[in-house]
C-alpha cells in the first residue's frame, strides 16, 4: 500500500455506488468455489473458502499481505492444487491435470502483477501464440484478432515491437489482450497495477473498467480502492486465509462490519 494508491483512488471519478444492484447478479453462477481448503505443508493458506461469481459480475478481492488472495486466484486457475473442496467453472469441475484441465484453464484468463510477456517474441506473437497453438486458430485469423484486441486496449501501434521496448503500462495492457485472445469466460487479475509507475496505473485500470462495463466476468485482487468503487459489484475481504466479509463497495467502504476490515481500511486511508 502506498500513498500512490490513495492518490489514484482520489483521481478516479467516484461513481454513485449505491445505484449498483445489491450484490449484482446479472447472470448465472460461473465460478463456484465450495468449501475449499489449501495447505502448504503445515501452513493453512485457505480456510473453508466459499465464493460464487456470477456471469458478468466483477468481484474485487482485498485484504492484507499474506491473507491468501493470490493463492485463491491460483487455485481457481489450477496453478495450485487444493487440499479439499471443489471449484467449478461454468458447471464443470476443474480436474487436477490432463487435457481437460488445459481446456478448462483456457476458460480462465489470468493477468499477474509482473507482466509475464514472452520476452523473445513480438507483442503480436505474444498474443497469437495461445490461439494458434492451443485453440488451433489459423495464423492470419489470429493476427487479425490480435490487432483488434491491441486496438481495444490502446496499443495497436506497438504490435511489432518487443515487450522490453514498451512501458510497464503498455506491457500490462498487452498482457490483458493476450489473456482475452483465448476468449476466457472469466478474467482473474492479481494486483495488475502494483508493479506500475503511478502515471501508468490509470491507463490499465481504464482498460479493466471498460472490460467490466462490456460484461466480462472478473475477479480482481487490487489495492486500488478507486477501481473497486467504480467497477466492482462486490468486495470480498480476506484475512488469514478466510473470507471475512463480502459486501457491495459502498457498504464495505462506508460500513465495514469486521474489526479486521475496519483496521485494514483505516491503514489504507492513513498510509
Ligand atoms: N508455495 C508456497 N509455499 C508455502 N507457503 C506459501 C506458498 N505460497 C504462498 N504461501 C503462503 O500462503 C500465504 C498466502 O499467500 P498469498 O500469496 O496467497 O497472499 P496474498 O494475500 O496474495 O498476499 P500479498 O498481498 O502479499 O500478495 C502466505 O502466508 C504465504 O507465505
Ligand atoms: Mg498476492
Amino acid at each position: 500500500m502506498t500513498s500512490n494508491d490513495a492518490a489514484a483512488a482520489r483521481d478516479l471519478p467516484q461513481f454513485e455506488t449505491t445505484s449498483n444492484p445489491i450484490l449484482a447478479a446479472p447472470g448465472e453462477p460461473l465460478v463456484i468455489v465450495e468449501n475449499v481448503e489449501k495447505h502448504y505443508g503445515d501452513f493453512h493458506a485457505l480456510k473453508n473458502i466459499n465464493l460464487t461469481v456470477n456471469k458478468g459480475e466483477v468481484v474485487v478481492v482485498i485484504g492484507p499481505s499474506g491473507s491468501g488472495k493470490s493463492t485463491l486466484c491460483r487455485t481457481i486457475n489450477r496453478l495450485e492444487t487444493i487440499t479439499s473442496g471443489e471449484i467449478r467453472i461454468d458447471g464443470k469441475e476443474l480436474p487436477s491435470e490432463g487435457k481437460t484441465l488445459a481446456a478448462l484453464r483456457a476458460d480462465v484468463g489470468m493477468v499477474f502483477q509482473s507482466f509475464n510477456l514472452f520476452a523473445h517474441m513480438s507483442v503480436l506473437r505474444n498474443i497469437t501464440l495461445g490461439p494458434t497453438k492451443v485453440r488451433g486458430r489459423a495464423k492470419a485469423e489470429a493476427e487479425a484478432e490480435a490487432r483488434a484486441l491491441l486496438d481495444r486496449v490502446g496499443v495497436l501501434e506497438q504490435a511489432d515491437k518487443m515487450p522490453a521496448q514498451l512501458s510497464g503500462g503498455q506491457q500490462q495492457r498487452v498482457a490483458i489482450a493476450r489473456a482475452l485472445a483465448m476468449k476466457p469466460k472469466v478474467m482473474l487479475f492479481d494486483e495488475p497495477t502494483s508493479a506500475l509507475d503511478p502515471e501508468m496505473i490509470n491507463e490499465v485500470l481504464d482498460v479493466m473498467v471498460k472490460l467490466a462495463s462490456e460484461g466480462m466476468t472478473m475477479i480482481v485482487v487490487t489495492h486500488e480502492m478507486g477501481f473497486a468503487r467504480r467497477a466492482a459489484d462486490r468486495v470480498v475481504f480476506m484475512a488469514d486465509g478466510e473470507i471475512v466479509e463480502e459486501a457491495t463497495p459502498h457498504e464495505f467502504f462506508t460500513n465495514p462490519k469486521s474489526d479486521r476490515a475496519k483496521d485494514f481500511l483505516s491503514k489504507l486511508l492513513t498510509n
